[in-house]
């Protein structure tokens, strides 16, 4: 596809604190399109090497946008909610620990998942590093808001202190879906320089707003469609709901100007299987590949999935010849530690 041109998107209006390196990189990938027959151009955008804090990810493209309204009601604590290997809350740490503030995190048992040091290495390891007060709750997954991140708000209130609340994932908030309209709109400055544009981006999806930012970034240039979401939270239903209210909330704050329909929002439930933080044979199979191939590593939970779907549908011929795809990495790295078992023979 040649460059595109695209309607003026009123993000700068919104106030951004910067927690990332700047723009993230590209990175063709030469050995893995070869190996999956050449007909199609892979390229990654890391956002897993997005940030110096902690590893990075896509939730610091997010909280960029949610930072300066916690400074601006001068809250002395971010709250928030994961699973117990959640990237998101080790993300949200980082972050309160470069602003000097407290950091409060509920991380749930939402994956059936039982390495003996599951709730001790990776990314739960890291957040108590960086001085988070963790606390471990015996509740399942959903992407909703949940009663034991009401209590920690209540609880952080009750003992003094002025809480600012951060949803799972930071998506269902108002500027959630900010980040990632940023992230298409850097994506069209690459691309400019590249000289082409982008037929395809693949993405995980769970919480739901990086997928809804990038739908309404890509819709300025009509591309909302080719923003391929990868379910991997297994309730495909709750995610593709919340990415539809996320991006029209989004639409509305930065004029985009028209409507989001159903069609502009493409989620494909075929990779989420057998359950949310469970990888299958395939999803493994992935992970060794694009490790292999192009020295890259994904994890379990969300990148391994959208890996395993992205190979898939090269291989079925989804994307016609000549197409080229960007997989956005979107981090998750730090949970492989939690699942060694499975890698134990590599
Ligand atoms: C590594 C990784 N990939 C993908 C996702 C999914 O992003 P979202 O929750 O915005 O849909 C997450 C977080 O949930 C994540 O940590």
């Amino acid at each position: 596809m040649k460059t595109t041109t695209a309607t003026k998107l009123k993000l700068d209006q919104y106030d951004r604190h910067k927690l990332t390196f700047g723009p993230s990189p590209l990175e063709k990938l030469d050995r893995l399109s070869a190996h999956l027959g050449g007909d199609v151009e892979l390229w990654a955008k890391r956002e897993d090497c997005n940030s110096g804090l902690a590893f990075g990810g896509n939730k610091l493209r997010k909280l960029e946008y949610l930072i300066p309204e916690a400074i601006k009601q001068n809250c002395d604590t971010l709250v928030t909610i994961g699973g117990v290997q959640s990237n998101h809350t080790r993300q949200v740490a980082a972050t309160a620990a470069k602003l000097g503030m407290k950091c409060r995190l509920v991380q749930e048992s939402w994956v059936n998942w039982n390495d003996a040091v599951y709730d001790r290495v990776g990314n739960i390891l890291m957040s108590r590093i960086l001085g988070a007060h963790v606390e471990l709750v015996d509740e399942g997954f959903g992407i909703e808001f949940k009663q034991s991140w009401e209590n920690a708000l209540e609880d952080v209130k009750a003992k003094g202190g002025k809480p600012y609340a951060i949803p799972a994932g930071a998506s269902d908030h108002q500027y959630g879906g900010l980040g990632f309209v940023g992230f298409a709109e850097e994506v069209r400055a690459q691309e400019a320089e590249l000289g082409f544009a982008f037929d395809y981006i693949i993405v995980c999806s769970v919480t739901g707003s990086t997928q809804a930012g990038m739908v309404v970034g890509f819709a300025a240039d009509g591309r909302a469609d080719r923003v391929i979401g990868i379910d991997a939270s297994a309730t495909p239903k709750e995610t593709r709901a919340q990415i539809k209210r996320i991006a029209e909330r989004t639409a509305d704050l930065v004029g985009l100007g028209r409507a989001i329909t159903d069609a502009d929002i493409v989620l494909n439930e075929d990779y989420a299987y057998p359950e949310y933080g469970l990888a299958s044979p395939e999803t493994v199979e992935a992970i060794r590949l694009s490790a292999r191939t192009e020295g890259m590593l994904t994890d379990p939970v969300y990148e391994g999935k959208s890996m395993q779907g992205m190979i898939d549908l090269v291989k079925k011929g989804f994307f016609p010849k000549g197409s080229k795809v960007l997989y956005a990495h979107l981090g998750g790295v730090p949970a492989i530690n939690g699942y060694s078992y499975l890698f134990r023979n590599g």
